[in-house]
């Protein structure tokens, strides 16, 4: 496995691949791995002959700043699961290399990007797509690997790659949990232990939520899942939202025709954890 921190070491690596006529995976992500960010690299070695995998905590998709000076980082231990999972090429760029200088572009994603994380987050996922297009211009990678835990994330960036014409293939990942429900995530390490117990409630709620559709309004539904949660010590709700899966728009009755999920943002003490449910009725 080799290890790059510069773009041109990395292009060549991947180059001479390229001419070998090896398609190449690709799954950004800003390191602190675990079996969920392991499950994207699975995926990537499904569908592509060599994978590269980027860490990098990308400064500008935080609008807290104190969620990103905090942001766990271990990339020594990165490295070595990397290797373990059978990462081909791993990239671990300095910032200045990813921004020489101030990323002032604009990206539009329209309807998508005015609900839920993008509501909660301004300029997240102008951010997200900042680094993700970057990551795609150096990478140039044939199929990439997005998780559906940030299922919002995966929508936005199928757009980008559709309104920028990008060559690559974006896969979606489903959610990997812990054994008590709660979604993987790089931030559940920075959970006390009671704050963790408590957490596996969002989706243990989430999932008693789908058995309610019968009963229940979609908006019936979202008070209760907020309200069962609010209960809960540690946690607040910043928002659920039951959307299309394809729009990500809010649906008023269950009745529409369409896929529907139902979106998660929690704060659990001071972390924000997110997590979906589909629903299929
Ligand atoms: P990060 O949170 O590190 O996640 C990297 C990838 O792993 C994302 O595609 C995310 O959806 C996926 N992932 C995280 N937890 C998962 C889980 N429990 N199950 C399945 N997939 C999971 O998402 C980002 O980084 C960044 O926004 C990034 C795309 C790298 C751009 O900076």
């Amino acid at each position: 496995m080799q290890v790059h921190n510069k773009i041109d070491n990395l292009k060549t690596d991947i180059s001479n691949y390229k001419s070998a006529n090896k398609k190449i995976g690709f799954v950004p992500t800003m390191g602190a791995l675990h079996e969920g960010h392991l499950s994207l690299i699975k995926v990537a070695k499904e569908n592509a002959e060599i994978v590269v995998v980027s860490v990098f905590v990308n400064p500008t998709q935080f609008n807290d700043p104190n969620d990103y000076k905090k942001y766990p980082r271990n990339f020594s231990k990165d490295t070595e699961i990397l290797k373990n999972a059978g990462a081909h090429i791993v990239f671990m760029p300095f910032e200045e290399e990813i921004y020489p200088g101030k990323d002032t572009r604009q990206f539009d994603f329209g309807a998508l990007e005015r609900v839920m994380e993008g509501k909660h987050r301004p300029g997240h996922f102008n951010g997200v797509a900042q680094v993700v297009s970057r990551l795609f211009d150096i990478v140039e990678p044939d199929v990439a690997v997005f998780g559906e835990k940030d299922f919002q994330q995966l929508t936005i960036i199928r757009k980008m790659v559709k309104d920028y014409n990008y060559p690559t293939k974006i896969l979606g990942a489903p959610i990997v949990r812990e054994t008590d429900g709660l979604a993987m995530s790089s931030r559940n390490q920075r959970l006390t232990s009671e704050q963790r117990k408590n957490a596996a409630f969002i989706n243990q709620i989430l999932a008693a939520s789908k058995n309610k559709t019968h009963q229940l309004s979609v908006e019936q539904v979202e008070n209760w899942v907020t309200e069962s949660l609010n209960k809960i010590d540690h946690l607040k709700v910043e928002y659920f939202q039951i959307v299309d899966q394809e729009t990500l728009q809010p649906i008023n009755n269950w009745q529409e025709n369409c896929d529907k999920i139902g979106c998660i943002a929690v704060y659990c003490g001071e972390i924000r954890l997110i997590d979906n449910i589909k629903y299929s009725l």
